[in-house]
């Protein structure tokens, strides 16, 4: 076997080891959060490389919250942080330090659906079901700031929410009817 020189010039026998060149295996630095779902306040130690939906789906328990492309653009991930929808699997878990995040676990209160989540039922708005959680966060962050959105205004809202099913038409429906009937609270 021919002697291979290395960096500094000297010579070894065969080819460096890779572990040579890429330094000693590190652990993954982690981070200390507080933050608070569905009305529950959680003090947890996250790797800095987690996601959002890894945090709550693998740390805490709350899989209703589903992963379809894990790369923005499918919402079937989509959580509220402080109101506002997001794609949880964009959002990195140590930035929702101080963060009050809602998932679809959230909305059923005392065992009782939310109107949004009763009108999905009644306008047959699931198919498959996967995107529905995403959907329904989206929907209700609408419902939150528009009481009683029209089909436009629904379209819109959920233009980042895919259905592979294709049954748009029930899902506007729902969210109209759930708007209409409440007067807004979703
Ligand atoms: Fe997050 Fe598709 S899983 S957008």
């Amino acid at each position: 076997m021919r002697d291979t020189p290395d960096a500094s010039g000297s010579s070894q026998k065969g080819n460096s080891p890779q572990s040579d060149q890429r330094g000693p295996m590190t652990a993954p630095s982690r981070t200390a959060i507080r933050l608070t779902v569905n009305g529950v306040s959680h003090s947890v130690e996250v790797e800095d490389r987690w996601t959002l939906v890894e945090l709550l789906r693998d740390q805490l328990d709350l899989t209703g919250t589903k992963i379809g492309c894990d790369r923005s653009e499918c919402g079937a991930c989509t959580v509220l942080m402080n109101g506002y929808p997001v794609y949880a699997c964009s959002q990195l878990a140590v930035w929702a330090d101080g963060a009050d995040v809602q998932t679809v676990e959230g909305l059923a209160h005392n065992g009782h659906l939310s109107p949004l989540q009763q009108a999905f039922i009644e306008h047959n708005a699931p198919q498959c079901g996967f995107c529905t959680p995403g959907q329904l966060m989206t929907a209700t962050a609408l419902l939150n700031t528009v009481p009683r959105p029209d089909a436009a205004q629904v379209k819109q809202a959920l233009v980042g929410n895919l259905c592979r099913c294709s049954n748009y038409n029930a899902i506007v429906e729902a969210v109209v009817a759930a708007g209409a009937h409440q007067g807004g609270a979703a």
